[in-house]
């Protein structure tokens, strides 16, 4: 009798806030464990950045598993490529002497990040009503025509000069003329040069494509663990996060098997990431943030700064209401609790464990759309905080007790386990339980 592939030892690490929770480093340490890194939602929006032995990675499509030898990283048929920022990350990383080969496979079912794609992003950014913040790399018009179907373009069309000529043809006019309406500045689109320019990256991108629903199933099939790299995070998950401030693909773990081609209960671990406190890049609500002092602290101490775009982020206190509904939304079944080493040296340390709605009720169920959040007000604990650093520490028993007891609520409210602290960049300044895998 078959018992079907075993699923139970693969792993999925998603973000339980706004993204840039530190989902990267966790990435980079388990992907020991692991055979298989797959990316599936996004694009060159995100921006995972590893400190490996001082030396720092930001990675955008490729996963973070290509920096561990031995590892297969699969860019499966969810995420939005751009072919040029591929190419350019490719060859970032083969300068610094990492390995892309037949380490790397990309999905031929992917759909592409065009130039007209980004131009469309900062246009309707500039636009009346626009104003999303986003990181102009194109995501949302991308996954727009992938929805849309006939102005879509995937990374199969970039391999056959006939059919990319067809596509171009057909798209390049309605396209153009968008562009003008939108006001767009950017010279007209020359159909030929396009081809040509794509064709050559079609050419380069070759040896990576290949059909990765039938590669993951069938390395399943032969035993191998997967480890999913969530991109973005739940918060901004196109359908349960702060709607319209969120991103365009559904990145909690519910984008996992549409985006891979994987069944619904593909990864046995759930590793929610999040902060010791909260940020957000770009438009939308944000109960917790602080435009004092103390978000001022958080940001310099935490480097908070876009990894994609180089944008300061919103800084604020640790918002639970919103941690316990992204890892009910994603099925977290344990945490991992990243940057602890900023909040040292605050007298008091903030978290918000219920929201006052504008009736003067309260609640702690998290409203996932933009205008409700923007009107409730946070109700915060406040716990006496640690003047130790703690970049040094590699036992949670040796924390100190009120960082210790900063852990044990964040535990006791969400109600799952926290099976990861981190306490700086570097892979070393990690704690997890002794014996126990994390
Ligand atoms: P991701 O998008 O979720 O992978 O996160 P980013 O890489 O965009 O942002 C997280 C930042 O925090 C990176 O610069 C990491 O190097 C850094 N980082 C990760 N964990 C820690 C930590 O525990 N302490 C400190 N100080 N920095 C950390
Ligand atoms: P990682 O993987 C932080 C935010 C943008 C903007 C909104 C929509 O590094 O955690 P988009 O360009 O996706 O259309 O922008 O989503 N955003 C992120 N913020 N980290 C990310 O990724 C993000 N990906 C998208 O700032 O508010
Ligand atoms: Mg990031």
């Amino acid at each position: 009798m078959n018992h079907g592939p075993d699923f139970t030892r693969s792993t999925a690490v998603i973000g339980l806030q706004w993204g840039d929770e530190g989902k990267g480093k966790v990435v980079d340490l388990l992907a020991r464990d692991h055979d298989v890194i797959v990316r599936y939602n996004g694009g060159a929006n995100a921006g995972h950045s590893i400190v490996i032995g001082g030396e720092r990675y930001a990675l955008h499509l490729i996963p973070v598993g290509i920096l561990s030898a031995d590892r297969t990283c699969v860019i499966a048929n969810g995420v939005v490529v751009d072919p040029v920022k591929l190419l350019s990350e490719i060859d970032g990383l083969r300068s610094r002497g990492v390995e892309v080969g037949s380490n790397l496979r990309l999905s031929d079912r992917a759909h592409v990040v065009m130039p007209w794609h980004a131009e469309m992003d900062a246009c309707l950014e500039g636009s009346e009503g626009g104003g999303i913040g986003t990181t102009r790399r194109g995501i949302g018009p991308a996954y727009a025509d992938k929805a849309y179907r006939s102005m879509a373009i995937r990374v199969q069309d970039l391999l056959e000069r006939d059919r990319l000529r067809e596509r171009l043809e057909a798209i390049a006019p309605i396209r153009g003329a968008q562009l003008r309406a939108l006001g767009s500045t950017a010279p007209d689109i020359d159909t030929g040069a396009l081809l040509e320019t794509f064709l050559g990256v079609g050419e380069r991108l070759r040896p990576f494509v290949t059909d990765t629903v039938w590669l993951l199933h069938d390395l399943v099939r032969a035993g191998r663990r997967l480890l999913f790299e969530g991109a973005n995070a739940t918060l901004l998950d196109v359908d349960h996060g702060t709607y319209p401030f969120v991103t365009s693909s559904h990145c909690s773990t519910l984008g996992i098997p549409a985006g891979t081609g994987l069944p619904g209960a593909c990864a046995g671990r759930i590793i929610g990431i999040m902060k010791a406190y909260a940020t957000r890049v770009g438009g939308g609500p944000f109960p917790t943030e602080e435009h004092g002092p103390d978000g001022h602290r958080i940001r310099e101490r935490g480097r908070e700064y876009g990894t994609t775009t180089g944008r300061p982020r919103r800084c604020g206190w640790l918002d639970l209401v919103a941690v316990r509904y992204a890892a009910m939304i994603s099925g977290a079944t344990t945490l991992a609790v990243m940057l602890l080493d900023v909040l040292s040296g605050f007298d008091e340390i903030r978290v918000a464990t219920r929201y006052r709605l504008p009736d003067g009720s309260s609640t702690d169920r998290f409203p996932p759309d933009a205008r409700t959040l923007a009107r409730v007000t946070p109700i915060y604990e406040t716990l006496p905080g640690w003047s130790e650093p703690i970049e040094s520490i590699t036992d949670r028993p040796r924390l100190p007790e009120n960082a210790r007891r900063y852990l044990d609520l964040i535990e006791r409210t969400v109600g799952t386990p926290i099976t990861i602290v981190s306490v700086g960049p570097d892979r070393r300044q990690t704690l997890v339980p002794a014996g126990a895998a994390p």
